[in-house]
């Protein structure tokens, strides 16, 4: 068993980041997938993850929705998500306190996922009425309103299957924000879309970079969307982060021979 008193009960201060990673070990069986991960992430950053296959991208953000560690604490807005206090300790966290503690965060994965019997403006209604339990007048004007952000008002009686891919990944965006995330984690939300789609979607985040201050992680392999809307780019290499800094400086003049190497491997191919 890990000592866990080398971890603080809470995050305190003027500068506690909104997601922190404190030596974050995830593995699988014998394979180790995350290695003594620390990443902090202050509010409203826009952190983007890039790197090869394999190399644990969706796993961090796994590690913020649906998994449990190995090893380490993860921290949002200055509380542990993985664990709770119990006699003055850090123990690992109950069901309950797990779902608690994951309310402030939202996601949207490459396959969206809509509800298929649902409206665009149902899906997006759903989470705020059953789980936040919203009255439907009040869940309809906030999904009206996000399905305006995304450009998809005009299609909120419409079902998934009469949408497209990128439109059904706006309400999915939509649908996410609706339960008024702090913190919204992307996975390649554009790599099931067809190309003459995926600036619609592009564009969606973009807006929310500009207008909202939510923090962001997201994965992703359009290497000139991560350059342009990040604050941070971080590579991620076997589990680890090999390098990490502003875009320009990573994309421009990477200092590591990994981050040289993948990075012209994806010029090349492109
Ligand atoms: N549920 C699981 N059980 C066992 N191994 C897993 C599981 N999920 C992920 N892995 C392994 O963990 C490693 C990292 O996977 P991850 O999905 O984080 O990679 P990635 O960087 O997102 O890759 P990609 O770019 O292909 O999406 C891989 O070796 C993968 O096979
Ligand atoms: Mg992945």
């Amino acid at each position: 068993m890990e000592d866990m008193s080398r971890y603080p009960l809470q995050l305190e201060g003027a500068d506690v980041p909104m997601v922190s990673f404190k030596n974050v070990t995830k593995a699988y069986g014998s394979l180790t997938v995350l290695e003594n991960l620390d990443l902090d992430i202050r509010e409203g950053e826009m952190v983007s993850v890039i790197g090869p296959s394999g190399s644990g991208k969706t796993t961090v953000l796994r590690m913020l929705m649906l998994e449990r560690i190995q090893q380490g604490v993860i921290y949002v807005n200055g509380k542990p998500i993985t664990h709770m206090e119990k006699n003055g300790g850090l123990v690992p966290a109950d069901d309950k306190y797990l779902r608690k503690a994951r309310e402030p965060i939202g996601m949207c994965f490459q396959h969206f996922n809509l509800f298929p019997h649902m409206t665009a403006l149902q899906n997006c209604m759903e989470g705020p009425v059953q789980v936040l339990g919203m009255s439907k007048r009040a869940a309809r004007e906030r999904s009206e309103d996000l399905l305006e952000l995304v450009g998809m008002i005009d299609k909120k009686d419409q079902h998934p299957s009469r949408l497209s891919g990128g439109q059904q990944q706006r309400v999915a965006i939509a649908r996410a924000l609706a339960m008024r995330p702090k913190v919204m984690l992307f996975d390649e939300v554009t790599s099931a879309l067809d190309p003459e789609v995926i600036g619609e979607v592009t564009n969606v985040i973009k807006k929310l970079v500009a207008e909202h201050n939510l923090t962001m992680l997201m994965v992703t392999h359009q290497m000139g969307f991560a350059k342009d809307i990040s604050d941070r780019v971080c590579f991620f290499f076997g589990g680890k982060i090999e390098e990490q800094g502003p875009p320009e400086q990573l994309f421009d003049h990477p200092q590591k021979e990994r981050t040289q190497q993948f990075l012209s491997a994806v010029k090349s191919a492109d």
